[in-house]
C-alpha cells in the first residue's frame, strides 16, 4: 500500500544532553552531565560529613576547589572592574567601619578602668559620648559600604545576564540543544544570582573579616592579659573545622545546580506539552518524573543542610568555650591583681571580634565554591562559540538576488552517525517556484534549514543570491530570505507587532496587504481589536491554520527575495490553500518560492519539483517529467489521488 509507505515516521535523533566541552584556554572546566537520579537518602548521606567522602562525589573537593576559582576570578574581575570606583568606596568605608569596631573595646576598657574604678563620672560621660559618636560613625560607614557594594554587585549581575543573553541569541540550534533551554535559563538566572551574591557579600565581608580578625589579634595581644595562647588554640581550631566542612560542600553545590537544571527542564516540558500530557493521560507519570527530580534536589539540599547544622553549633561551641576560658583564667589574673577588669573585658570583646571575623570568612569561603560552580556554568555559555561563524566583511550586496543553488549538499546532524541529506543539487532562478516533496522524515525541513543557514552543510555548498551562504553577511542573508517554519511561532504581543517582526517600519496598509495575500484578512478583521488584537505566548490563542497564515503574512511583510514555506499550507483547507497560492503567485511574481508540500495537488504547476527519499534526491523536474521518470513521485501522486478521490 503506497499510502502507508509515505506516512512512516522515522525515529528522530535528537541530542538533548549537554556534552562535556573541552576547556583548553577557556573559562570553563567541565560541564556536569545531567541525569543523576540517585534519589535514595541513606543513613550514609547523613553521616558522611563526619565519616568521610561521599561515595558518589565525582572529584576530590580539593581538586574542585583548586580548579574552580580561576573561572570565578575571571568573571568577577571582568564584570566588577567597571565598578572599581564604587568598590574603592566600599574599601574606604569598610576600613573606617572596621577601625571604629576595633577602637570601641579600648574605649570601653578605659571607661571601666579609669572611669568606674576611680569614680570619675566626668570621664565616664566624656568617653561615653565619644563612644556613641564612634558607634554612629561605624554605622554610617558600614551602611554606605553596603550601599556601594550592592550597586556594584547588582550592576555586575545585570551585565553578566546581558552578555549571556547576547551570547545565547547568537547560538545556532546546535548549541541550544547541547546546553538545553532549561539549563540556559537556570544559568542566566540562578547561577548569575549566586555570583552576584558572592560579589555583594564579598565586597562587604572580604575586607571586614580579615581586618577584624587580624586587628583583633593585634589589639588583644596588646592588652597584655597573658591569655594570648587561647587565641593560638581556638583560631586554628575554627579554621580547621571550616576547611573540613567547606571541602565537602564543593561537590554538593555542583550537583545542586545540575539538579536545578533538571527540575527546570521537566517543568518546561510539562508546560509546553501540556495538551499532549492531558491527551495521553500522562499527568500521573509526569508528576512522578517531577517528583523524582524534585526529590533529587531535596536530597542534595539536605546534605548541604546537614553540614550547616553541624557547622554553626560547633563554631558557637568553640567561641563559648573560649569566652569561658577567658573568664576563668582572666578571673585568676584579676584576683592576683595583675590584670584590670576593664582590660579583661576588652580582651574578651577582641576575642569575640576575632572569632566573628573568622566565622565571617568561613561563611564567605562557603559561598565561594557555590559561586565557583555557577561561574563555571556561566563561563561555559560565554565561552562556547556559536558554530554559526559570522564571516568578517561578509558579502552584503548579492550579485544575483533571488537566485538559489544547492550543489552536492550533504548534511549530518551533530552526534548522528549518518548524514540525513546527501547528494542534493538543484537551483532556482529569481521568481521561480521550486517544490520539495517526500515522505515524512525524508529531510525536507533539514534541507530548507540550510538555505537561511540555520545549520551549515557538512559538504557541498548552498548559494543564495549567487554567494555561498558561509561568505554572506548573516544579516543580509536573513534579510533576503523569508522563512515560514513548519511549526510557526508567534510572540506575545499583538497581530501587528508579530507581523512587524518581519519589518519594523511596515505601515498598517502593508500589513493588511500581506494579510490579504496570506488569506488572513478576514479572520483578523473579525478579531475584536483587528491588528491590535492580543496574541498570547507562543500564539496559543489562534488556531493552527490562523497561526500559519499569520506566519506567512509575517514573511511577506519582510519583503524577501526568496520565500521558503516549510509545509506551510498543511493546516489550511483545500480552498484556502488554492486561494493563498494564487494570490502569492499573482502578487509576488518576482520572489523565488521554495515550497515544501505534502499535497502534490498544490505543487503541480511548480517550475521544478525535487523529490526526496531517505535524504537523497530521487528525482527533479516538472510534474509531467517526473510522472514519466520518477517511480517515487508516481507513487506519491497515485497514493494521494487515491486518497483524495
Ligand atoms: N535536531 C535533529 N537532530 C538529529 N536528527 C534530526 C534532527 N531533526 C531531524 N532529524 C532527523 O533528520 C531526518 C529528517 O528530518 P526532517 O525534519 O528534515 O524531515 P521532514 O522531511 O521535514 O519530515 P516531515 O515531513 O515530518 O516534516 C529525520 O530522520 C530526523 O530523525
Ligand atoms: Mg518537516
Amino acid at each position: 500500500m503506497p499510502a502507508r509507505r509515505h506516512a512512516i515516521t522515522r525515529p528522530r535523533l535528537r541530542c538533548s544532553e549537554p556534552k562535556a566541552r573541552g576547556g583548553s584556554g577557556s573559562l570553563s572546566a567541565k560541564v556536569p552531565l545531567q541525569g543523576d537520579t540517585n534519589v535514595r537518602a541513606s543513613w550514609h548521606s547523613f553521616l558522611w560529613p563526619i565519616v568521610g567522602r561521599h561515595p558518589s562525589a565525582e572529584k576530590s573537593a580539593v581538586a574542585l576547589f583548586l580548579e574552580s576559582p580561576p573561572v570565578l576570578g575571571k568573571i568577577l574581575f571582568r564584570y566588577l572592574s567597571r565598578y572599581r570606583w564604587l568598590l574603592l568606596g566600599v574599601l574606604v568605608f569598610q576600613l573606617a567601619s572596621a577601625a571604629a569596631t576595633l577602637y570601641l573595646p579600648r574605649l570601653n576598657a578605659d571607661i571601666i578602668d579609669k572611669g568606674v574604678a576611680q569614680g570619675d563620672t566626668g570621664y565616664i560621660w566624656r568617653t561615653g559620648l565619644f563612644m556613641l559618636a564612634v558607634s554612629f560613625g561605624q554605622i554610617v560607614a558600614s551602611v554606605t559600604a553596603t550601599f556601594f557594594a550592592a550597586r556594584a554587585a547588582m550592576g555586575a549581575g545585570r551585565d553578566i545576564r546581558a552578555d549571556v543573553f547576547g551570547k545565547v541569541s547568537g547560538f545556532s540550534e546546535r548549541e541550544v540543544s547541547q546546553f538545553g533551554a532549561g539549563s540556559l535559563i537556570t544559568r542566566n538566572t540562578n547561577d548569575v544570582q549566586q555570583v552576584q551574591m558572592l560579589a555583594m557579600m564579598g565586597a562587604t565581608m572580604l575586607v571586614t573579616a580579615p581586618l577584624l580578625a587580624i586587628g583583633g589579634i593585634i589589639f588583644a595581644v596588646q592588652t597584655n592579659v597573658g591569655l594570648s595562647w587561647l587565641i593560638a588554640v581556638s583560631v586554628p581550631l575554627l579554621l580547621l573545622l571550616a576547611a573540613l566542612v567547606i571541602g565537602r560542600m564543593v561537590p554538593l553545590f555542583r550537583r545542586y545546580q545540575g539538579k536545578l537544571d533538571n527540575v527546570n527542564r521537566i517543568m518546561r516540558e510539562q508546560l509546553t506539552g501540556v495538551r499532549v500530557v492531558r491527551a495521553f493521560v500522562r499527568e500521573r507519570i509526569e508528576e512522578e518524573r517531577f517528583r523524582g527530580a524534585n526529590t533529587d534536589i531535596m536530597v542534595v539540599g539536605r546534605k548541604v543542610g546537614s553540614l550547616f547544622v553541624l557547622l554553626f553549633p560547633l563554631f558557637m561551641l568553640i567561641l563559648n568555650v573560649t569566652v569561658v576560658s577567658v573568664i576563668w583564667f582572666g578571673g585568676i589574673e584579676v584576683n592576683n591583681g595583675t590584670v584590670q577588669v576593664g582590660t579583661l573585658f576588652a580582651f574578651m570583646q577582641y576575642i569575640g571580634q576575632i572569632m566573628g571575623g573568622v566565622i565571617m570568612a568561613s561563611f564567605m569561603a562557603m559561598m565561594i565554591p557555590r559561586a565557583a560552580v555557577s561561574a563555571e556554568r556561566i563561563g561555559e555559555v560565554l565561552d562556547s562559540e556559536s558554530t554559526l561563524v559570522r564571516p568578517e566583511n561578509g558579502v552584503t550586496e548579492f550579485p544575483a538576488p533571488g537566485a538559489l543553488a544547492l550543489d552536492d549538499v550533504e548534511f549530518t546532524y551533530p552526534g548522528a552517525d549518518a548524514p540525513v541529506l546527501h547528494g542534493i543539487s538543484f537551483g532556482a532562478q529569481p521568481g521561480e517556484t521550486v517544490a520539495i516533496v517526500g515522505s515524512t522524515g525524508s529531510g525536507k525541513t533539514t534541507l530548507v534549514s540550510l538555505i537561511p543557514r540555520l545549520f551549515d552543510v557538512s559538504a557541498g555548498s548552498v548559494h543564495v543570491g549567487g554567494t555561498d551562504v558561509r561568505e554572506a553577511d548573516v544579516e543580509a542573508l536573513w534579510d533576503s530570505i523569508g522563512l515560514v517554519p513548519q511549526r510557526p511561532f508567534l510572540f506575545t504581543g499583538t497581530v501587528a507587532s508579530n507581523l512587524r517582526y518581519g519589518r519594523e517600519e511596515a505601515t498598517d496598509e502593508e500589513l493588511w496587504a500581506a494579510l490579504e495575500i496570506a488569506q488572513g484578512r478576514d479572520f483578523v478583521e473579525e478579531m475584536p481589536d483587528g491588528l491590535e488584537s492580543r496574541i498570547a505566548q507562543g500564539g496559543t490563542n489562534v488556531s493552527g491554520g490562523q497561526r500559519q497564515r499569520l506566519a506567512i503574512a509575517r514573511a511577506i511583510v519582510h519583503q524577501p527575495k526568496i520565500l521558503v514555506f516549510d509545509d506551510s499550507f498543511s493546516a489550511l483547507d483545500l480552498t484556502t490553500d488554492a486561494r493563498l497560492r494564487q494570490a502569492l503567485w499573482r502578487e509576488l511574481p518576482h520572489v523565488t518560492k521554495i515550497v515544501v508540500a505534502q499535497r502534490v495537488s498544490s505543487i503541480t504547476d511548480a517550475d521544478r519539483i525535487v523529490v526526496l527519499d531517505g535524504g537523497t534526491m530521487v528525482g527533479v523536474g516538472t510534474h509531467a517529467e517526473l510522472l514519466e521518470t520518477s517511480d517515487t513521485y508516481r507513487e506519491i501522486v497515485e497514493s494521494q489521488l487515491g486518497v483524495d478521490a
